[in-house]
């Protein structure tokens, strides 16, 4: 899969590219290109933003900005699709991920300051997500999120099992996972479940599904 992010603080990625399992993917199945929107501005001195008509706090991500990085990067609005991070989206869910997991190109957009020109979201971006109900004063940590949930769901990102048995999967009905316990098996009295350490497996699966029922029923 390859994915472009556009973002003004490309050095922000440092950190996720040298983490797995982005870094294990890098590469191989996941390509990623990290775009500067002032690499290609048309603007002087590298200016990417502007006052927002009618007034108001704060400074907006131009459109012609934003063109211009996708005519450089790609000669003009390619057609796979194009994600603009924005409060005003559709929101991210496990569901969403493996829906982006499946394309093979995708372009995230991220902003800073007020947010995108509003004809970035009707004219440039085919897709508008939201990491969650909250602002952020960037796109980047949202961005760096759908990132690290892609790629969890690429082949070889993970260890086979770890990858199938978590929260919000089809294996545990879109529900939660499972408490997990290590090592020692008691700690200022907090003993771990009896069952397992029973060392029954038949058990052990019957307790973990009933745990990840409770939980996902939980209020
Ligand atoms: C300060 S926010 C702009 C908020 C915007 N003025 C609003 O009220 O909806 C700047 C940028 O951060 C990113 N951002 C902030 N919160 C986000 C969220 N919950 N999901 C996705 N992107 C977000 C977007 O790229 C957004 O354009």
């Amino acid at each position: 899969m390859r994915i472009d992010v556009f973002t003004l603080v490309p050095h922000a990625f440092a950190w996720l590219t040298e983490q797995r399992p982005v870094a294990n993917l890098l590469g191989g199945e996941l390509e990623l290109r990290l775009i500067n929107y002032r690499d290609s501005t048309p603007l002087r001195a590298g200016q990417v933003d502007d006052e927002p008509y009618g007034g108001g706090a704060g400074m907006v991500l131009r459109v012609d900005v934003v063109a211009a990085g996708l005519d450089a990067a790609y000669g003009g609005v390619p057609s796979h699709r194009i994600v603009a991070l924005t409060p005003q989206g559709r929101q991210l869910t496990q569901e969403v991920v493996e829906e982006l997991a499946r394309e093979e190109r995708l372009t995230l957009l991220s902003a800073r300051f007020e947010g995108f020109d509003e004809r970035v979201a009707i004219h440039l971006a085919s897709d508008a997500i939201s990491i969650g109900p909250y602002v952020l004063s960037g796109g980047e940590l949202p961005a760096m999120v759908m990132l690290d949930a892609i790629a969890r769901r690429l082949p070889g990102a993970l260890a086979e099992e770890s990858g199938v048995l978590e929260s919000f999967s089809p294996e545990l009905d879109g529900g939660l996972e499972y408490p997990h316990y290590t090592r020692p098996s008691e700690f200022r009295g907090w003993r771990v479940p009896e069952v397992l350490l029973s060392g029954d497996h038949r058990r052990i699966d019957e307790w973990r599904k009933e745990q990840s029922r409770l939980r996902s029923s939980a209020p």
